[in-house]
């Protein structure tokens, strides 16, 4: 598993330097979700791609850029699930992205989830791994070396609230869940991409992402395998909860087809358990 951390270290430094120094235009593809891939898209798949293609515990690789299953290693333990660039859409602005990865032993399912990680691309790099023992920890490039930071750990109640999924389609209880936090005195923070604003979460003490199914899009916008299940292995082992809309962890979730999504819920104890009740999932 070292192995696959070393080659996470070493792919961001590369996708930081992409970022940096390419074209930020489109492509002329799209992706199996239907979005315009840009060019820093399918680049930064690319050195995905070949950066693990010669590690042999790696099994097959399943990307947001690729239709279906890579098979690396017949013999291989692991497959990696993984966003190469999440947030892209705010390339141009110029805000914070990241990458994603999910590390599976076995069939593709929440439960076989072993260890995630991500990269925030900011003005910084920053890489938070997480295994199924202990707290995720949190490292800062510098150079090429990553320092280790520390454990994260969730407090029960947090300041944040980030909620995603366009207002004009939410329901009507979604919406008074998320006003009634506001009264509550939490603070927006939202800048359209997951990584940035799940990090900024885990790293502030706590609060909410959600993700919700809306009229437009039942099951929600954000992807099981490689963006949903990784980051709730981050909040489920930094001691907070990631829940669907039926309230079951999301690290029960087993996708029929790997560019599935689901409603989301990532935060703290007390945020989720409001959650819960403003869905009508607890009494
Ligand atoms: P990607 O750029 O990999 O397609 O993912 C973007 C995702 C996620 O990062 C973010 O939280 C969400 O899309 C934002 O969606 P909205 O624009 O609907 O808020
Ligand atoms: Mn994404
Ligand atoms: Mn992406």
């Amino acid at each position: 598993m070292q192995t696959v951390f070393n080659t996470i270290k070493s792919i961001a430094l590369k996708i930081d330097h992409a970022i940096k120094t390419e074209d930020l235009g489109y492509s002329d593809s799209a992706n199996s979700s239907g979005e315009e891939q840009l060019k820093l898209d399918v680049k930064s798949d690319y050195i995905i791609e070949q950066a693990f293609k010669d590690i042999s515990i790696v099994k097959a690789l399943v990307s947001e850029e690729k239709e279906g299953v890579l098979l690396l290693h017949e013999k291989g333990k692991y497959t990696i699930c993984y966003d190469p660039l999440d947030g892209s859409s705010l390339v141009d602005v110029n805000l914070s992205v990241g990458s994603i990865f999910g590390i599976y032993e076995g069939e593709l399912t929440g439960e076989n989830l072993v260890a995630s990680a991500y990269v925030v691309y900011g003005p910084r790099i920053e890489l938070m791994i997480t295994t199924r023992h202990g707290k995720p920890l949190h490292y800062r490039a510098q150079g090429e070396e990553f320092n280790l930071i520390g454990e994260v750990s969730l407090q029960g109640k947090g300041k944040l609230n980030a909620p995603g999924g366009t207002q004009q389609n939410w329901c009507d209880y979604h919406k008074t869940f998320i006003d009634d936090l506001f009264a509550q005195g939490y603070r927006l923070r939202y800048s359209g991409g997951m990584v940035p604003d799940l990090h900024q979460i885990l790293l502030k003490g706590g609060g909410l992402f959600s993700y919700p199914g809306t009229f437009d899009k039942p099951e929600g916008k954000l992807r099981q395998l490689f963006e949903v299940m990784p980051f709730a292995l981050m909040y489920e082992q930094a001691g907070g909860q990631a829940i669907t809309n039926k309230g079951s962890r999301l690290l029960e979730l087993t996708p029929k087809h790997p560019h599935d999504t689901s409603p989301c819920f990532f935060g703290s104890n007390f945020e989720i358990e409001a959650l819960k009740i403003a869905y009508g999932i607890k009494a």
